[in-house]
């Protein structure tokens, strides 16, 4: 399996972050309209925020330099006013966002979960169960987190920034050059932060799948584990995943962390300059104090605007791999063929001739040269009749069974109940009319009766009785805890 994972990550190279996230736009469409207004009125409360330091500079240039005193009251009342109004506009985001991006996650996870019911055997094979739980789960709620705050805060900051340094460049364009120095080289740090993060956050997230994958394996194995004594290596393989993971982590963390400090150095260094220039011009009487007070008032809201800029972008890139990784799912090829009219659901299973006519079969993952693992297989079972298939192990008779249920196609051949085709039914009907008993049982978070009567919709609780009777289960099956198979499940 693990072949399989450095394969995928190897074909995952370094791609665009925005191309992977259109792909949530089929999603997404459904809440546009909200999510629109939620943008947009976070960049009206955040663009109030740059009304402020204007406030301050009538402030300090008008009533504080005169001493009107009701001036200042009334300056005061604003500067309070336009805070609670970017409070209150702020708070109207949250709740406009909060149902309808919880709704996209639950369609998103609704259609993974029923693709992957709907996908075939040999995709299963293929895939570990870690790869594909962690997917559904911590991959969702990265895209989760980026719908909710990068998506909306990117374009909030971009334009208060613009709109900042209008504000700036007007007041005092020569200082407002100055401070806009550092936009160059932040500009080619950040991609050169793209090209790394991406392939960083993409090992990191795979690598969580395979570690799901470990404890998945370990909890379901514990028996065997323990009847083994095989717990210390079982443990040992499980730190030796967890300090990769963490190595990862850890260098997506350095990666982050290079960004950042650069995003807040170089704005204070140009802030320095811009501040000494500024009062070296106050001094010679070239610049009002009100413009210097106002022009550094603004420089402070663009400031934390600036700062989020490498949290957003790792939340993009995470969020980027997430679609991937969901994506590489709902792009596997569904089975053909199931588009076929169900015909005939409700009608009970008869007895049928079960045929096999020349039978070829190779599971698809086997190498190219090796021989099938069935060839020519001729077999003929009447109604009523019992057969018995004697093989040493890998002779391939669980493989023969799997094909009467179309679990996996044949390669060549066919195989007919009561001379009709299989493949030519629906799989739906096909699984009415036969029936399969596994060697590992699986045994789900329900009932021991919902268990029991899985196997066949139309069953009765009187049926599934007769069965737990005949496996001589009822016995201990009435002793458990609201009869289920699982403690944890009862609590629902
Ligand atoms: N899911 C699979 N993918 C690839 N090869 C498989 C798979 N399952 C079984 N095989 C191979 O097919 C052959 C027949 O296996 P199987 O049908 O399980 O044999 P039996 O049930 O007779 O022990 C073996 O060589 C086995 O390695
Ligand atoms: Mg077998």
């Amino acid at each position: 399996m693990s072949n399989l994972t450095v394969q995928m990550r190897s074909d995952a190279g370094p791609r665009s972050a925005v191309r992977s996230l259109l792909r949530l736009w089929p999603y997404v469409r459904q809440v546009r309209v909200r999510l629109f207004l939620a943008c947009l009125l976070a960049t009206i409360a955040s663009c109030l925020g740059l009304v402020m330091p204007l406030v301050l500079k009538w402030l300090v240039d008008g009533p504080l330099t005169s001493g009107d005193l009701s001036g200042i009251w009334l300056g005061g009342l604003v500067l309070v006013l336009l805070g609670a109004t970017e409070a209150g506009i702020f708070g109207v985001r949250r709740w406009l966002t909060a149902r309808p991006l919880a709704d996209v996650e639950a369609s998103m996870r609704e259609s993974l979960y029923g693709r992957l019911q709907r996908l075939p055997s040999a995709f299963h094979d293929r895939w570990s169960s870690g790869q594909l739980l962690s997917r559904g789960t911590a991959d969702l709620g990265q895209v989760h987190a980026f719908l909710a705050q990068p998506l909306t805060f990117l374009v909030v900051n971009a334009v208060t920034f613009v709109a900042g340094c209008v504000i700036l460049l007007e007041q005092q364009w020569v200082l407002g050059l100055v401070l806009l120095v550092p936009v160059v080289p932040l500009t080619v740090l950040c991609s050169w932060f793209q090209a790394r993060h991406v392939l960083a956050s993409r090992r990191a997230q795979d690598l969580e799948g395979d570690l799901t994958t470990l404890v998945e394996e370990s909890i379901r194995g514990i028996r065997v584990i323990k009847g083994f004594g095989r717990h210390r290596s079982q443990a040992r393989a499980f730190e030796k995943m967890v300090f990769e993971v963490r190595g990862v982590e850890l260098h997506r963390a350095r990666l982050l962390a290079s960004l950042s400090g650069m995003f807040v150095l170089l704005p204070e260094i140009a802030m320095g300059t811009t501040l000494a220039l500024g009062v070296v011009q106050v001094a010679d009487g070239t610049l009002a104090a009100g413009t210097l007070v106002a022009f550094l008032a603004t420089v402070l809201v663009l400031r934390p605007v600036v700062e989020s800029t490498g949290p957003l972008l790792a939340m993009c890139n995470q969020a980027a791999t997430a679609v991937d990784r969901y994506c590489e799912i709902m792009d596997e090829p569904l089975p053909t063929q199931d588009h076929l009219p169900d015909v005939g659901l409700s009608a009970p299973p008869r007895p049928a001739a079960l045929a096999f006519e020349n039978v070829h079969f190779q599971y698809p993952n086997a190498s190219m040269d090796a021989p099938g693992v069935l060839r020519g297989v001729d077999l003929r079972i009447e109604p009523g009749e019992t057969m018995a298939l004697v093989g040493s192990t890998g002779s391939g008779k669980t493989t023969l069974v799997g094909l009467v249920p179309r679990l996996y196609e044949p390669t060549a051949g066919r195989i007919t109940l009561d001379g009709q085709d299989i493949a030519d039914l629906p799989r739906s009907q096909l699984r009415t009319m036969v029936a399969v008993a596994f060697e590992d049982p699986a045994l789900f978070s329900a009932s021991v009766m919902e268990n029991v009567l899985m196997g066949g919709e139309a069953a009765t609780e009187t049926d599934g009785a007769w069965a737990l009777r005949v496996a001589q289960a009822d016995g201990f099956v009435h002793l458990l805890p609201s009869g289920r198979t699982r403690r944890w499940a009862s609590r629902g």
